[in-house]
């Protein structure tokens, strides 16, 4: 950088060129050109090529500092599967009451709205870490997270395709309880919408060490669903497919914790407070697949909730894995404690979440839906 920068301000060798022979470029006859011999060395020495302004991923580099970061990207490609080879033969309606299949397609159309979103989340926090001139590994891990995350939709993708042809959204109902769900599901995604939109100011808006945060709650979050429903599916293929999702979530986890072990040291206070914020928000967030949708943030309508309740039940009945109400908090409580550890060795105080009995800073007032870092 110390060079270019150094050229700011100069006549460009592009400028000085246009229009006029290219130095180096060979007209007809020239054949000999390109030996040792023709090289042009300016008088008064090479021009500085100019500043590149930044945010930009140019100029290309390579620089690694975290190995371990590094060790687990080269891992992550060895651990790679195909979800096309899921034993989807073993999927069929016809094994499902026609409530349990539309439970199972309502739970996938829920987990959509985060792991589907998954893709275009990373990939934008791919192209941020570019554009920071992040170190390698980061940007690698970040592109094995979005190739992971594309994975996770597809099964979100085929699982739905097999049972409920047209889902999420592209069917017409035909009793009362698939009109719930179709539009319960239109509520959801008008809702990840939003959080759509404040994302996308979101990365350009916060520090890494705030969006990190955000990510490793919705990677622990993400891993301890994934577990607990592998131990609690009684299908082949949700089984196998919550395991590979499951060990892929704790590999984003170990991701996510490495990056911020280089992050935290050394922020400052205003940073701090605002991470214990989105931590809140990631409770709000995450808690819709997780347990329930905490009150008055969601914009649901009053019978989104209860319509919620009747179908995750069928999804439960036909054998998906969705734990029960008491055992999903307690669940969601183990993880959140988890991440409490993980920040408070940092020195960053934790969030209240009366929900679930945990005690802490009252930052309830202070959320938005701007705020919100949708992350799986
Ligand atoms: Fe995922
Ligand atoms: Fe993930």
């Amino acid at each position: 950088m110390a060079e270019s920068e150094s050229a700011a301000g100069q006549q460009t060798a592009g400028q000085q060129t246009a229009g006029q022979q290219t130095a180096g470029q060979q007209t007809a006859g020239q054949q000999s050109a390109g030996r040792e011999a023709d090289l042009i060395v300016p008088d008064g020495g090479f021009w500085p090529a100019p500043a590149i302004p930044q945010p930009n991923i140019y100029p290309m580099e390579w620089r690694v500092e975290t190995e371990k970061l590094a060790a687990i990207y080269q891992k992550s490609k060895l651990m790679a599967w195909n979800p096309a080879d899921l034993p989807w033969d073993g999927l069929r309606a016809g094994d499902f009451t026609v409530e349990q299949r539309l439970g199972i397609m309502y739970w996938f159309s829920v987990l959509a709205n985060f792991d589907a979103s998954g893709p275009a989340v990373f990939a934008r926090a791919t192209i941020h870490a570019f554009e920071q001139h992040e170190e390698d590994p980061v940007r690698k891990c970040f592109f094995s997270i979005t190739r992971d995350e594309m994975n996770h939709e597809e099964c979100c993708q085929r699982s739905i395709a097999a049972l409920w042809p047209g889902g999420p959204l592209d069917w017409t109902p035909s009793t009362d309880l698939e009109r719930a769900a179709h539009n319960n599901i239109g509520w959801l995604y008008h809702n990840g919408g939003r959080y759509w939109s404040g994302y996308n100011k979101a990365v350009g808006k916060y520090s890494l060490p705030v969006l990190f945060t955000s990510f490793m709650m919705g990677e622990m979050a993400a891993s301890t669903l994934f577990r607990g429903m592998a131990s609690g599916t009684t299908h082949p293929v949700f089984s196998e497919m919550f395991q590979r999702i499951g060990r892929d979530e704790s590999r984003h986890l170990q991701i996510c914790i490495t990056i911020l072990e280089n992050e935290w040291p050394g922020l400052t206070d205003d940073v701090k407070t605002t991470i214990t914020r989105q931590l809140r928000a990631g409770f709000i967030f995450l808690s819709m697949i997780l347990w329930e949708p905490p009150e008055g943030f969601w914009d649901l309508p009053p019978y989104f909730l209860p319509n919620h309740r009747v179908l995750m039940n069928h999804a439960r009945e036909a054998g998906l894995g969705v734990l029960s109400y008491a055992d999903q908090a307690e669940n969601w409580k183990t993880a959140i404690a988890k991440i409490r550890v993980i920040v408070q060795r940092w020195g960053i105080e934790f969030p209240a979440i009366p929900e679930l009995d945990i005690e802490g800073v009252d930052v309830s007032a202070d959320i938005n839906p701007e705020d919100i870092i949708p992350v799986f």
